[in-house]
């Protein structure tokens, strides 16, 4: 989490258009040591200041390390580990005694930022089930107490099991077990600290265990990729990671209510560059989807997803995350023998070179495309703000033209409405890429299409209702046969009231019309057809614009594996 928005405001009119990035999300990685072929802490802490890595992740508070990472600036997530729970969660003192030992002790030379308290205790010790969020709160205590909760936060990593019936996404909930018991508790705390939920997921194991073709291999690296859809949301997914947060997400609000969130992080991430699958795991389609191109693709889509600022989810577009990839590592003391995937996950051999080239320091371009969003003027920072944006924006790439005295938008002729549109077209030229919808905070995005935003290419296609209802039925029929999205005018969907002929019909048309990016002679329909370059008004029913719908398949229903 990287609250950094404060900036700019500062430099005021001066400087105003200096663009920043703000949005971005972290990445770091998971310095994992089964293995007895590892470089020593100091080597280690080179190699990730060498690499630009700025946070990383150990599995306990070992003091080799914790020194070797002094003074480097990088961020450090340490982790009471499993066994030491339960005295943690019975004794305030042991609790104590820990962040005094493991992170006060190193503080501020080495910049500790998280406690992880456990590591997956569902999975690994479920008998510890109940002592976790008591440890949690001690632990917390503890740094209260030494005047550090404001540096350090407290959370615990959760294996993605935890999160049952995850596609599609919206139907995602935690499990019966641990939902009440522990989740709402952990939630609330984490929520109460200004805390983050770790989660770990992993979209390899989730493609390795999957039910045979329900999820394509681009869709589980990140790739472009057609998506897919969740049904009940109509929702699109175009990338695994998403749907598997989305589903977090839903569970979340299913505790909570829809309103509170919890800041998400991958706390392990990653996908195995080689090997076979153990006995365990031997015959699931994915096992040969271990090899160094698919590491390297997902780990890269990943780190120029995170590091362009494309932190959102279709649920929850506006979500910060932090990633971490596990791991640092190839290490030799994990899975069952020296051929098991599980051996494969590092971005380096213990000999220090890259098992394929990846960059922190200069991120490409976002490879899943950013959720839909819109730039807006903010119309409380006055009028000579609101003129600098609009000249910044039109000098430097927006297409002003239909801002002009007797262009179509040149209504409504104010001062916000223009800047409106000249900085949205900035932001939709850019990409919509983080911190081009600054103007020093003379706009701010939003994910909801705004009324506001005058498009000058907007048309409907609607039908005419004198033509009578045979003539619609059958133009209604023809284009639901012929690629027009007619789902949601069926019983119980979006668009199914107004329930009558003309407004079904305009549903239907527009969808065809739309999809075939309004070319001359597709809102026809024999005559049943109009253009309107008015938004139209169907009930609540939006008929949808500008954005020609995908064509994709849906989710199937069931869980995501998580191991
Ligand atoms: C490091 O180890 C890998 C894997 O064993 C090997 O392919 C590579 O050549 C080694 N690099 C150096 C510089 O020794
Ligand atoms: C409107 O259409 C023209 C011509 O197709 C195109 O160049 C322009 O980018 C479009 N403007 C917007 C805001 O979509
Ligand atoms: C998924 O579940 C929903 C709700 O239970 C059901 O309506 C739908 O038919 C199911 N879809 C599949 C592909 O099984």
């Amino acid at each position: 989490m990287a609250p950094a928005r404060l900036l700019i405001f500062v430099l005021g009119a001066a400087l105003p258009f200096l663009l920043f990035h703000a949005e971005a999300g972290e990445m770091g990685v998971n310095y994992g040591r089964v293995a007895d072929d590892l470089p020593d802490p100091a080597a280690v802490s080179q190699l990730l200041k060498d690499n630009g890595i700025t946070m990383v992740r150990i599995y306990n508070g070992d003091a080799g390390v914790l020194n070797a990472l002094a003074n480097t600036g990088i961020k450090v997530s340490v982790m009471v580990p499993n066994e030491d729970l339960a005295d943690v969660a019975r004794d305030p003192s042991v609790a104590l005694d820990w962040v005094r030992n493991h992170v006060a002790a190193f503080l501020p030379a080495t910049k500790i930022n998280v406690i992880s308290v456990g590591n997956e205790v569902f999975e690994s010790r479920p008998d510890l089930n109940l002592q976790l969020v008591p440890a949690m709160t001690n632990v917390h205590s503890a740094l209260v107490q030494l005047g550090l909760a404001d540096a350090v936060k407290v959370t615990t990593p959760v294996a993605f099991n935890a999160v049952t019936d995850s596609s599609p996404p919206s139907s995602g909930r935690f499990r019966d077990d641990i939902a009440q018991s522990v989740m709402k508790p952990m939630l609330e705390f984490l929520l109460l600290t200004g805390s983050f939920l770790s989660m770990n997921i992993y979209p390899f194991f989730a493609y390795l265990n999957q039910i045979p073709g329900t999820i394509s291999l681009d869709f589980a690296l990140g790739n472009p990729n057609s998506g897919f859809t969740d049904e009940s949301t109509r929702l699109v997914y175009h990338s695994l990671l998403d749907a598997q947060l989305d589903a977090t997400y839903y569970a979340q609000e299913k505790l909570l209510g829809s309103n509170a969130i919890v800041p998400t992080s991958d706390t392990e991430c990653g996908w195995s560059n080689g090997g076979k699958c153990s006995l365990r795991l031997e015959g699931r389609v994915g096992c040969g989807a271990a090899s160094i191109a698919n590491a390297q693709a997902y780990n890269n889509n990943l780190i120029n997803r995170i590091l362009s600022g494309n932190t959102g989810t279709p649920h929850r577009p506006d979500a910060d995350m932090d990633a971490y990839i596990f791991a640092l590592f190839n290490e030799n003391g994990k899975g069952s023998g020296p051929d098991d995937i599980e051996r494969h996950f590092g971005l380096f051999y213990p000999n220090m070179t890259k098992v394929y080239e990846f960059d922190f320091q200069h991120p490409g371009p976002s490879p899943v495309p950013p959720a839909a969003s819109w730039c807006v003027a903010n119309a409380a920072v006055g009028e000579d703000r609101l003129q600098a944006a609009l000249d910044f924006a039109c000098g430097h790439g927006a297409d002003c033209s239909g801002i002009q005295p007797g262009a179509v938008c040149f209504e409504p002729n104010t001062r916000l409405a223009h800047a409106s549109y000249a900085v949205n077209s900035y932001y939709q030229n850019q990409g919509r890429a983080s911190g081009t919808c600054d103007f020093a905070g003379a706009a701010f995005v939003v994910f909801q299409e705004p009324a506001e935003i005058c498009d000058p290419n907007a048309s409907w296609c609607v039908a005419n209702a004198e033509v009578g209802d045979d003539r619609l039925q059958a133009a209604l029929d023809w284009a639901c046969g012929h690629g027009a999205d007619c789902g949601p005018i069926q019983p119980g969907a979006s668009c199914f009231e107004p329930n009558t002929r003309v407004a079904h019909a305009s549903y239907a048309f527009n969808s065809y019309y739309q999809r075939n990016h309004r070319a001359s002679g597709t809102c026809d329909f024999a005559g049943a057809g109009t253009v309107v370059f008015k938004a139209p008004k169907i009930g609540n029913c939006v008929l949808p614009w500008r954005a020609v719908i995908e064509e994709t398949t849906s989710m199937s229903n069931g869980s995501y594996a998580s191991i």
